[in-house]
C-alpha cells in the first residue's frame, strides 16, 4: 500500500504541464535535491558498469524506468519494442540541455550532436551533404580508406619488427585521418605527438563521462566546491585544449580559402557563414563551426577505433574464429589483391563477425541522451515534456529472451543455414531513426578495410594466454582494455608505397 503510495507520489513529481494520465514511471525512491545520485554511485561501485546499473534497476522497475539524478528526470529504455517508440518518434528527436554541453560554447546551444529542432536538422543536413561531396558514402571514401589502410599495413610491418604492438593509437590516427581529409583536407602521422596528445584528452573526456549527463549538468552548482571544483576544471582544460586545435585549424583555411574553390567541410561552412551574412540568420557561424568540428572529432575519433580493437581482442582470445575469418579471405583473394567494399557480400563470416563485435561488445552501451519535445506517452507511461531519456542498447544487445545466448561470443548466429548473412532488426549500434549516427557509413566501411587487411596480412595473438581477459573501461562509451598484440606477417605481396602527411 504504501508503494503504491509512494508510486503515485512519484507520478506527479514526474509529471509537468497540464496533461493528466493515471499512470506512473516506476523507479527507485529518490531524495530531495540529489534525486537518485548517490544510489546510482553506490551501485556504480558494486557494477562497475552504467550500463550494468541501468540493467539492475530495469529488472526491478520494468524496461521504462524513472529516475532523477540531481535535478535531472530520466528515463532510461531497455526494451526492443519502446526503444523503437523513442527512436523513431518525432518527439523524442531532442537532445538535453545542460550547464556542461553549453559549457563547451560560451553558454550557448551549439554543434550538432546537443542541438535539435530546425537548427540541429539544418546543421546535420548540411554536414552530411558537405562530407557527401568530399567522399562519405562514395567511391572517394574507399579510395581514401585503401590509401590509409595500406599505409596502416606499411606502418605495421615495420612496427612488429621490434616484438609485440600497442595497436590502439596507431589504428586511431589511421582511421581518424579518412574522416579527416573530408573536413579538413588533411592526414596526420600516427607519430603526431600533438595530435595523439589531443585524442589522449578525448579519452579522458570519455571516460570522465557517462550518457546521463554527469554531476555537472545534474548538480551545476557543484562546480563551486571541492571535488565538483576539479572535474570542472580538468573538463574546460579539455575542451579548451580541443577547441584551440580547432580554431587554429579554421584559422590556417581562412589563410588559403578560394572564393571559386571548395576543399574540404570547413571550406564549405566558412563559404555558407558569408552567404549567411546576408539573411541575418545567426545560424552558420565560426563559433558554431568550432562546436560542430569538436562534435565531429569527439565522435569520429574512438567509436570505430574501439570497434576495430575490440574485434582484435576476441580474433585473439578465439583463435579458431581467427582462422575461419582467414580461410574465407584466403579462398577469395589471393597474392596481392585487396577486398572492396562490394566484396562484403561476399564475405559472409566476416559481415556476422562484425555484427557479433558490435552486439557483444556494446562499444556504445546506450544512445546518446534524448529529450522529450513535448509531453509523451510511452505504453501509457506518462513522460513529461524535457525529460532526458536514454536507449540501453546493451540491454537490446544483450536480451536472452531474443538472442538465447546472448553471454556467447558466437558470428554464427548472423548466419542462415547456407551460411548468408541473416541480418537482426534487434541489432542497432547505430541507433535508428533521425538522429541515428551520422557517421555510420564511414564507420561501418572503415570496420570493414581494417579488419581484412590485417587478417589479410597478419595472424593476431598474445604473449600470454592470461591475458586474454579484457575488461572493457566504462565510460560515456566502452574502451577496450589496453593490451600488446603479436602480429606475426602471413605470405601476401602487399603495395609498399607509403602516402605522404600533410
Ligand atoms: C562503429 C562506430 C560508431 C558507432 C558504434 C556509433 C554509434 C553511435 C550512436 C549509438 C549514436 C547515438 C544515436 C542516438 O542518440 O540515438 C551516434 C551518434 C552520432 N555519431 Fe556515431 N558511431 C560510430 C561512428 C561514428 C563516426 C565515424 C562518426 C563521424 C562522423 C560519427 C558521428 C556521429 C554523430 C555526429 C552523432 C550524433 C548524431 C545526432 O545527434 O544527430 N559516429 N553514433
Amino acid at each position: 500500500m504504501l508503494d503504491a503510495v509512494y508510486h503515485a507520489f512519484l507520478h506527479l513529481a514526474f509529471r509537468s504541464g497540464s496533461v493528466a494520465s493515471i499512470f506512473v514511471v516506476y523507479g527507485p525512491k529518490w531524495m530531495p535535491i540529489t534525486g537518485n545520485f548517490f544510489q546510482f554511485k553506490s551501485l556504480l561501485k558494486e557494477m562497475k558498469y552504467v550500463h550494468l546499473v541501468w540493467k539492475q534497476w530495469a529488472s526491478q522497475y520494468g524496461p521504462i524506468l524513472g529516475l532523477r539524478l540531481g535535478f535531472d528526470r530520466l528515463v532510461i529504455i531497455s526494451s526492443y519494442r519502446y526503444a523503437r517508440e523513442v527512436l523513431l518518434s518525432d518527439e523524442f528527436e531532442g537532445r538535453p540541455d545542460g550547464f556542461l554541453f553549453r559549457m563547451r560554447s560560451s553558454g550557448k546551444r551549439l554543434g550538432i550532436v546537443f542541438t535539435d529542432g530546425s537548427f540541429g536538422q539544418r546543421q546535420r543536413k548540411f554536414c552530411l551533404m558537405h562530407l557527401k561531396e568530399f567522399g562519405f558514402g562514395c567511391t572517394l571514401m574507399e579510395k581514401k580508406l585503401t590509401e590509409e589502410t595500406n599505409n596502416f599495413i606499411v606502418h605495421l610491418t615495420e612496427k612488429c619488427k621490434d616484438g609485440p604492438v600497442q595497436l590502439y593509437s596507431l589504428i586511431n590516427v589511421h582511421v581518424l585521418n579518412t574522416l579527416w581529409t573530408m573536413i579538413a583536407d588533411k592526414r596526420h602521422s600516427p607519430n603526431d605527438l600533438k595530435l595523439l596528445s589531443l585524442l589522449d584528452y578525448i579519452h579522458a573526456s570519455f571516460h570522465m563521462q557517462d550518457m546521463s549527463g554527469g554531476i555537472l549538468n545534474q548538480m551545476p552548482f557543484i562546480r563551486f566546491f571541492g571535488q565538483g571544483r576539479k572535474i570542472n576544471k580538468f573538463n574546460l582544460e579539455i575542451t579548451n585544449k580541443l577547441i584551440s586545435f580547432l580554431k587554429e585549424t579554421v584559422e590556417n583555411h581562412k589563410q588559403s580559402i578560394k572564393s571559386n574553390h571548395t576543399r574540404d567541410l570547413i571550406d564549405a561552412f566558412l563559404h555558407e557563414i558569408e552567404k549567411e551574412k546576408l539573411l541575418l540568420t545567426n545560424e552558420f557561424t565560426e563559433e558554431q563551426l568550432h562546436i560542430l568540428l569538436l562534435d565531429l572529432f569527439m565522435a569520429g575519433a574512438d567509436t570505430t577505433t574501439n570497434t576495430i580493437i575490440f574485434l582484435i581482442q576476441m580474433l585473439i582470445k578465439y583463435p579458431l574464429i581467427q582462422k575461419k575469418a582467414q580461410k574465407e579471405l584466403d579462398k577469395i583473394f589471393q597474392e596481392s589483391s585487396v577486398p572492396t567494399l562490394k566484396d562484403r557480400n561476399r564475405l559472409n563470416y566476416l559481415e556476422a563477425l562484425i555484427m557479433e563485435v558490435q552486439r557483444f561488445c556494446n562499444i556504445a552501451p546506450t544512445t546518446i541522451p534524448h529529450r522529450a519535445k513535448k509531453n509523451v506517452k510511452i505504453n501509457d507511461f506518462f513522460i513529461p515534456k524535457n525529460t532526458t531519456v536514454l536507449v540501453s542498447l546493451f540491454s537490446i544487445h544483450m536480451d536472452t529472451d531474443h538472442w538465447g545466448d546472448p553471454e556467447t561470443f558466437r558470428p554464427e548466429r548472423f548466419l542462415d543455414s547456407s551460411g548468408r548473412v541473416k541480418n537482426d532488426k534487434w541489432l542497432i549500434p547505430f541507433g535508428l531513426g533521425r538522429r541515428r549516427c551520422l557517421g555510420e557509413t564511414l564507420a561501418k566501411a572503415s570496420v570493414f578495410k581494417y579488419v581484412t587487411s590485417l587478417l589479410l596480412n597478419f595472424s593476431i595473438s598474445t604473449p600470454s594466454e592470461a591475458m586474454t581477459n579484457f575488461q572493457p573501461i566504462d565510460g560515456a562509451i566502452l574502451f577496450p582494455a589496453p593490451f600488446t598484440a603479436i602480429l606475426t606477417p602471413r605470405k601476401r605481396n602487399y603495395s609498399n608505397t607509403l602516402s605522404d602527411f600533410d
